[in-house]
């Protein structure tokens, strides 16, 4: 899809999204639309009972009065109250409508709008946004009806007085929402596609963005001491990976990075502690961590952030096997303590402690945020609303739930405390990998946090509710896998971190 951005420019062809805010007050668009067709735009308006409500729109086919083949009058609700994300969903929800139709090209013609909290540029450029966010699709494995489901929209045009500054502005995004693209094709991959090593192959094609790709494997990390990470792996025929990604887009070349840290479970099975047939379903996507990580560097890269950052992705596949790691075993990490498997199905925590823990030994970081489907648990607490969210640092997490509220990826923060550290202690070794039956994802963010570093900045997103979804779709989220995690990163570096 092509997006432009002109000057309102009378609309020929194709469809035409105007808008209205309560009342219903026509934008200066949307009015002249009316003029034009003579009262019939304000009468199917009223027969609709349209009143500008956020949400609401209506659609008129080859209105009187009017070239275009179609036009669709959206609500935006109170201009005080119209942001980013209503921008957004609004484009998502005008091209859901559009996609039956056989246009190739649509206007949209918010300008004139007045008192909201997104105008001129940054209005131009969600606006936009929301409308390539929509356009995701993932159909390389289709092979019937390719026809009906090709997008016969071909160009989206933005009105705005300011083309040029728009222009520059979706350009930022646009990066950010092609680092969404490659975290959703990733988790919609099929397991026996991306295997560990295919994921860090995928990875090396991003070298011609600037960034550092780095591939460690099995032996590599056997002398590194990663016996946490690699017990996961040796159930598997496929090779375990370390996938270290570089971005140096400081002016201070020597700043400390900040770090994000993926899990990368390709496909887990729960191993010898085997999940149920049910529950095993949508584990291709148990790598959406990793995802993430690897979208948000993408994204930083290719709007070249002015900030030094490293991503660290785990890849193993969890699998049972008569070579594979047993309830029982104790493996020692690279940080030297020792961990009781008690079950091979919490899996997720041990990829992290070795990925978390050669994050910090290498590059010293200012920050780390790891990201992780990493329990049931947090679903039962939050829904696929928020992402839990775990720090040791009040700062850090102010930062990342300021963050997650504006680029529409929310988090929620939960406790941390001794009592709930004391449910991983092990009979035997240092720490066993579950907890009780009890709070599940903090055990799990207990078990994590004994590998952060002393005084490292440290936050834990668990995003097992949030990385997927079964359900109905999110308006601006037309697949299975969300991509959840690009967005928040990016912005997360944006508001704090960059020169
Ligand atoms: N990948 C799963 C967590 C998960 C479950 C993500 C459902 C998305 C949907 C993780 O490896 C896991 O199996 N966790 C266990 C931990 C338990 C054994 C302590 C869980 O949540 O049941
Ligand atoms: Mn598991
Ligand atoms: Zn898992």
């Amino acid at each position: 899809m092509q997006f432009t951005f002109a000057a309102a420019a009378a609309v020929e062809t194709g469809a035409l999204v105007v808008g209205a805010t309560e009342g219903p007050e026509l934008l200066p668009a949307a009015a002249k639309a009316e003029r034009a067709s003579r009262g019939a735009v304000g009468r199917a308006l009223a027969a609709s009972r349209f009143t500008g409500k956020s949400g609401q729109s209506v659609e008129i086919l080859a209105p009187a009065g009017l070239k275009v083949s179609r036009l669709i009058v959206v609500g935006l609700g109170k201009a005080e109250n119209f942001d980013a994300a209503a921008a957004e969903e609004l484009t998502a929800a005008a091209l859901g409508r559009i996609k039956s139709g056989t246009e190739t090209e649509v206007v949209v013609d918010l300008t004139g709008l007045k008192g909201s909290k997104l105008e001129g540029v940054d209005l131009a450029a969600h606006l936009a946004l929301g409308a390539k966010l929509k356009s995701y699709t993932f159909d390389r494995y289709r092979t019937k009806d390719l026809e009906e489901r090709a997008q016969t929209l071909k160009k989206i045009t933005i009105s705005t007085g300011e083309a040029a500054a728009a222009r520059r502005a979706f350009a930022r995004l646009e990066a950010v929402a092609d680092g969404v693209f490659l975290a959703r094709d990733l988790v919609n991959e099929p397991p026996n596609v991306l295997s560990p090593v295919e994921f860090a192959r995928r990875a090396k094609g991003l070298a011609k963005l600037g960034l550092k790709v780095t591939v460690l494997g099995e032996a590599q990390m056997k002398r590194l001491g990663m016996g946490a990470l690699l017990g996961v792996g040796q159930g598997s025929e496929r090779e375990s990976q370390l996938l270290v990604l570089q971005w140096n887009g400081s002016r201070r070349k020597t700043s400390a990075p900040v770090a994000f840290v993926g899990k990368g479970v390709c496909f887990d099975s729960g191993g010898i502690s085997l999940k149920s047939g049910a529950g095993m379903m949508g584990m291709k996507g148990d790598m959406g961590g990793g995802a993430a990580v690897i979208g948000t560097l993408r994204a930083l890269a290719a709007r070249k952030a002015k900030v030094n950052a490293v991503g660290v992705i785990g890849l193993v596949e969890n699998m049972p096997d008569g070579k594979a790691q047993r309830p029982d075993d104790v493996v020692t990490s690279m940080s030297g303590q020792t961990i009781e498997v008690l079950n091979t199905d919490a899996e997720g925590r041990l990829v992290l402690a070795d990925a978390l823990w050669y994050a910090q030994s290498k590059f010293k970081p200012r920050l780390v945020v790891d990201l992780a489907t990493l329990t049931g648990a947090i679903m039962v607490a939050l829904g696929s609303e928020h992402a839990g969210l775990f720090a040791n640092d009040d700062t850090l997490a102010a930062n990342l739930t300021a963050a997650g509220k504006a680029a529409g990826e929310p988090v929620w923060r939960m406790p941390l405390g001794k009592g709930y550290d004391k449910l991983i202690k092990s009979k035997i070794a240092d720490m066993k990998n579950i907890g009780g039956s009890h709070a599940g994802s903090i055990t799990a963010a207990q078990f994590i946090q004994r590998f952060v570093q002393e005084k490292t900045p440290w936050a834990h997103l668990d995003i097992a509710g949030v990385a997927w979804q079964d359900g109905e779709q999110k308006p601006l989220i037309p697949s299975w896998s969300t991509g959840w995690g690009v967005r928040i990163l990016d912005r997360l570096v944006a508001d704090n971190y960059e020169d």
